[in-house]
């Protein structure tokens, strides 16, 4: 019998999801203001002039010397690709089981703090655009807009925390994310302490958000961003709070409440997963780490699967690449979802990662820069670009489903 790829992935019990309505469109019905976007980078020169210089620095910006940022990029150019020819690849499929679920593509939106202060509606537009597209986006704890309101529009959006090491707290965060419908808790391990970004505090740019002369020049001269997002926002929405990192509605994005409310994190431990895994009936993510024996505690502990991050370089500085440690945890995930985040610009990374043991990977600041330049248009024109660049990866490489990647694909070229 001829199976297609799609039908034999369905087969092994993934719940169909309805085919992306938003990709390979022609290139005519890609709005004429986005079409000079050609690949992932070309978003962030654009977001660059539009965004003041404080938040461009948040977004882009790692922790002190940014090495990890850079070591996220170079972890890729260190393996090469080996195709396989001839090997009638007519028929592709970019999708992909993760989670028991089916998605359109081995990539999605990771949790992006203040996206909306970035972007008009930045969470919002980025769950709409990934909903469209078939492809799982994650609302961050450090979000603007009620975590009721994205699931709504994204019934598949997946929830992150950033939570204190008091069981009272993330008892009721958990009870709060249930009710409110989500099936993906995704807890937070590389956040014990904030990180030292010195590049926020050269531009003025802290929390709570504080309106110094710096500040308001910065502000000024970014009318795009002044009146397209924030005054549009408080217009619309009122002033934007921390929603999402309690129970509770959190105080606004100007309070000086926030750094009291954030609790104590360092305390956050183990237990506390343990603790989550007990009271919460969905999938358990544990992200944020490298060790390979870290991956078998969250493992031991009860989770679905772990996000493999250095938190785009923007925690610990000089943390290694995840790409590096990735092979280990894969080898050893004994059924656990082995996910990886962290420098991936291209397909052909995206196809990397897969050969070198991961299920899936999140892709972030792109997206967000796209969001910024052309919000949920914008972020639907990265993502189709991306899943393009799959689809025709896929065949240079020789394969036609994603279960057809193996780890002789790929070559250390050190
Ligand atoms: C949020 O997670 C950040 O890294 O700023």
């Amino acid at each position: 019998m001829n199976v297609s790829p799609t039908q034999e992935n369905l087969a092994k019990g993934a719940t169909a999801v309805p085919p992306p309505a938003t990709v390979n469109r022609p290139e005519n019905a890609v709005p004429r203001n986005l079409r000079r976007y050609l690949s992932l980078e070309d978003f962030e020169p654009a977001a660059k002039r539009v965004l003041p210089r404080m938040l461009y620095g948040y977004i882009s910006g790692g922790a002190e010397t940014d090495a990890s940022v850079r070591d996220n990029k170079q972890a890729y150019q260190e393996y090469g690709l080996v195709p396989r020819v001839l090997m009638d690849v007519s028929g592709r499929d970019t999708s992909t089981t993760l989670l028991g679920k089916r998605y359109a593509a081995p990539f999605g939106i990771p949790p992006l703090g203040s996206a909306a202060l970035c972007a008009y509606r930045g969470d919002i537009v980025l769950t709409r655009a990934a909903a469209a597209m078939s492809v799982p986006m994650i609302l961050s704890a450090a979000s603007l807009i009620k975590l009721e309101d994205v699931k709504r529009e994204n019934p598949d959006a997946w929830y992150q925390a950033y939570l204190a090491g008091d069981d009272v707290r993330v008892e009721a965060m958990v009870d709060r994310v249930a009710a409110a419908g989500y099936d993906t808790f995704v807890v937070t391990a590389d956040v014990p302490v904030p990180p030292n970004r010195e590049n926020n505090i050269r531009n003025g740019f802290q929390v709570p958000l504080a309106i110094t002369p710096q500040v308001a020049w910065d502000v000024a001269t970014h009318p795009r961003w002044l009146f397209g997002n924030f005054v549009r926002t408080v217009m619309n929405h009122g002033m934007p709070h921390f929603e999402n990192m309690d129970a509770a509605q959190g105080p606004p994005v100007l309070s000086k409440e926030l750094m009291r409310n954030i609790g104590k994190r360092d305390q956050l431990a183990w237990k506390h997963v343990e603790l989550i895994r007990r009271r919460w009936k969905g999938k358990l993510i544990v992200k944020g780490l490298l060790a390979p024996e870290d991956a078998r505690t969250a493992r031991e502990c009860g989770a679905d699967g772990v996000i493999v991050s250095n938190h785009g370089g923007r925690q610990l500085d000089g943390a290694v690449s995840a790409l590096r440690t990735l092979p280990e945890i894969a080898a050893q995930a004994n059924g656990m979802t082995v996910i990886v985040d962290g420098g991936i610009r291209r397909g052909t990374d995206i196809l990397k990662a897969l050969a070198l043991g991961a299920d899936f990977v999140f892709i972030g600041r792109p997206f967000l820069y796209a969001a910024v330049v052309g919000g949920e248009a914008g972020v639907t024109r990265a993502l189709t670009l991306l899943r393009a660049e799959i689809d025709r990866d896929m065949a240079l490489l020789g394969i036609r489903t994603l279960d057809e990647i193996t780890s002789d694909m790929v070559h250390s070229i050190r």
